[in-house]
């Protein structure tokens, strides 16, 4: 067989190689075989210095084309095998973005948080600012500065959790009456602030106690405030909480730290006064206590109290809460069970 024989072999199978190869690993293997260094038509190329002169250049101009044409056939296939590729790839990886998705639970903010929030953006809406006090209190301020000093009866409706003999859980908000008076600069305004948060007693639980529970505290000091205006508020207060129609009373009560003190009680929002289960026939549901902030109170807290006067409310969120719900357990939002808690998704 002469040198160009030889060479034609070569290419028709190599050729019906590069047509058979399926990958790219296998063609780049034909590649390295065939046109590499040590492939057959490098070799044939080296023996060129042992052919005639005037074989040489015959000889030497068909092994390249040869080899440019089965170069470029392993490009032409290369590019094939890499179209054939990618559509495979593609073809696996397509997602379907008609199937439906999986659902995210999404959860939801419990219930005395809402009426929390709710409150406050009523109070924001009259001009309070909300301040946060401590659940970890002095006696100083949950008792002493609000006109209960040690030894005092009125203590006993608020026994509590000790830490020591002077650091308590808070039985109520009040405290941060005196926190926030202590500091409040009158020269740039009034104060008015409403406090939310928890509070606890050494109660014995039932449907109607909790050894922990929430209140709001609010408290409005300025020159020449009244009860007229203790009363507008919680009447405004009432009517954006349980309808533009309720009504207020006040029923004469005792804190230590008002004078006078009251009980308010809002008409029943369900029967409208008629009586119902709701209010216990009564037509009325006792909702907060509040007073004109006693003077004592004033004056430990550094202010004025023959310039300054102010009230003051403490309200019950899990009250409002069960009324409004009609839940009858309190503990039933401290027990976190989610068949509970998911009844209240709000808005
Ligand atoms: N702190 C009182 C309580 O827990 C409620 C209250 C607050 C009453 C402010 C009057 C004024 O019972």
């Amino acid at each position: 067989m002469s040198l160009q024989e030889k060479l034609e072999a070569l290419k028709h199978e190599t050729l019906a190689k590069i047509e058979a190869a399926t990958d790219l690993v296998a063609l780049n293997q034909i590649r390295v075989e065939t046109l590499g260094k040590k492939g057959p038509i490098t070799e044939v190329l080296r023996g060129m210095k042992d052919l005639s002169a005037e074989e040489r250049p015959k000889v030497g101009s068909f092994a390249n084309e040869i080899r440019d044409a089965l170069a470029e056939s392993l490009e032409a296939r290369k590019e094939v095998l890499e179209i054939n590729a990618m559509n495979e790839a593609l073809a696996k990886e397509r997602i379907d973005v008609t199937l439906s998705g999986k659902q995210m639970p999404i959860g939801t903010r419990h219930v005395l948080t809402q009426i929390i929030e709710e409150m406050e953006d009523i109070f924001v809406g009259m001009g309070y600012q909300v301040v946060e006090g401590y659940e970890v209190e002095r006696d100083h301020y949950n008792f002493q500065r609000m006109n209960l000093p040690k030894d005092h009866p009125a203590r006993d409706m608020q026994d509590t959790f000790y830490i020591t003999d002077e650091i308590l859980l808070r039985t109520h908000t009040s405290p941060v009456q005196a926190r926030t008076m202590e500091k409040h600069d009158f020269s740039k305004g009034p104060l008015r602030m409403v406090s939310p948060g928890k509070v606890f007693r050494r109660d014995t639980d039932d449907a109607t106690h909790s050894h922990q529970f929430h209140q709001i505290e609010g408290l409005v000091i300025d020159e020449k405030v009244t009860m007229g205006d203790l009363k507008g508020t919680l009447e405004v207060l009432m009517q954006q909480m349980f309808g533009a129609d309720r009504e207020i009373r006040l029923r004469p009560s005792y804190f230590p730290f008002t004078e006078p003190s009251v009980e308010v009680d809002v008409s029943c929002f369900k029967c409208g006064g008629q009586g119902c289960n709701v209010c216990k026939q009564t037509g009325w549901i006792e909702i907060l206590g509040a007073g004109m902030v006693h003077p004592n109170v004033l004056e430990m807290s550094g202010i004025d109290a023959t310039k300054y006067s102010g009230f003051a409310f403490g309200l019950g969120p899990d009250r409002i809460a069960m009324l409004r719900y009609g839940v009858n357990d309190i503990r039933d939002f401290y027990h976190n069970d989610i068949r509970f808690i998911h009844q209240f998704k709000g808005e």
